[in-house]
């Protein structure tokens, strides 16, 4: 196969990314992944979960992968600090699961993102740093804080929780004279419900961080994780990244995949109607362009995705070029 390379295509818009794991970084599946790709994300690796070996950090297994990926010349985004999951719940409950007091969760959740941002450094360009802590569809989203999802970090701290988070990894950042953007990541991206309670989080936080520090941002920019189906409106797409980019903050498409199909199997017609929604999808990336730091897919083939029953990807799982492939490259 003489394919050619996505990242080559969008080189004047946006970097290409995908979703790994040490096992893609060999064969057939590097060069899948060096060929069109010039950022990663770690699928799994760089969660809170695996951060703590007996409750002490441990990041040699995440210091493998980057070095792996920085092997190939490519960059590493990280993914993730804050989130209600793969995260010890030692972090914000106690033995019998209630909240920890709002003091001890906060000198966790400090130590915990100090300790991870200042490991890594300047081999991440970038940090998710809370990740999916809206409600889906919330009723109200003019008041962002009463849609906001009832994890543990919420229960033991309180709303201001996200803005603590943004603010402790800010800190070592400019201590350090870093430059690390600092993203906040969820799905569900184009319900315009939840997107206007993350713009209203988003400008709320923002605002009040500009003010005392001569109009500086917080958060750098909002992930759209992007994991749609066929019934997804790319219009809604549209919508939502315009309203966030109307922020000031960059874009980042953090993990896209679109299911068609079911047990594996998908019909032509379904195979089609993926590419023409990557397609669509495409047209108003490069459109928006400006706005947006990356596309990241979220895993290399159908067979090694996580929802790999609805083959979402742009290579089958003989790592074959599908339509997806062809209308991304020909968006037109
Ligand atoms: C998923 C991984 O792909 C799976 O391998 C794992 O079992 C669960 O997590 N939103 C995110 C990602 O932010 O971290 C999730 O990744 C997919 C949904």
């Amino acid at each position: 196969q003489n394919l050619v390379p996505i990242k080559e295509v969008y080189q004047d818009y946006f970097l290409i990314g995908n979703a790994v794991s040490t096992s893609d970084f060999d064969g057939d599946r590097l060069a899948l992944l060096t060929g069109h790709h010039n950022l990663v994300t770690a699928e799994n690796a760089m969660k809170p979960d695996s951060a703590y070996n007996n409750g002490h950090f441990d990041f040699n297994a995440e210091d493998m992968l980057i070095q792996m990926a920085e092997d190939q010349g490519l960059a590493v985004h990280g993914h993730v600090l804050v989130w209600h999951q793969q995260s010890p719940e030692w972090l914000w409950a106690d033995n019998n699961g209630n909240p920890l007091s709002r003091e001890d969760a906060l000198v966790n959740l400090r130590t915990h993102i100090e300790t991870t941002v200042e490991h890594f450094g300047e081999r991440v360009i970038s940090w998710d740093v809370v990740n999916e802590a809206m409600n889906d569809n919330p009723p109200n989203p003019e008041d962002w804080q009463g849609s906001l999802r009832q994890s543990g970090w919420l229960q033991a701290i309180g709303p201001d929780y996200i803005e603590e988070s943004f603010r402790i990894a800010k800190e070592v950042i400019d201590e350090n004279g870093w430059d690390i953007k600092l993203y906040y990541n969820d799905y569900n991206d184009d319900n315009q419900q939840k997107a206007e309670a993350i713009y209203q989080m988003v400008k709320e936080i923002n605002e009040r961080y500009a003010e005392e520090n001569d109009g500086e941002l917080l958060i750098d920019g909002i992930g759209m994780q992007g994991h749609y189906n066929l019934n997804t409106n790319p219009e809604n797409v549209r919508l939502s990244l315009e309203k966030f980019a109307s922020l000031g903050v960059e874009v980042g498409v953090t993990e896209l995949d679109i299911t068609a199909g079911n047990d594996g199997v998908q019909t032509e017609e379904e195979m089609n109607q993926q590419a023409y929604l990557y397609a669509r999808l495409f047209q108003i990336y490069r459109e928006n362009h400006e706005h947006i730091s990356r596309i990241t897919f979220w895993g290399l083939d159908d067979g090694s995705s996580w929802r790999s029953d609805q083959s979402p990807l742009l290579f089958d799982r003989n790592l074959q070029a599908k339509p997806a492939y062809y209308a991304i490259i020909n968006p037109d």
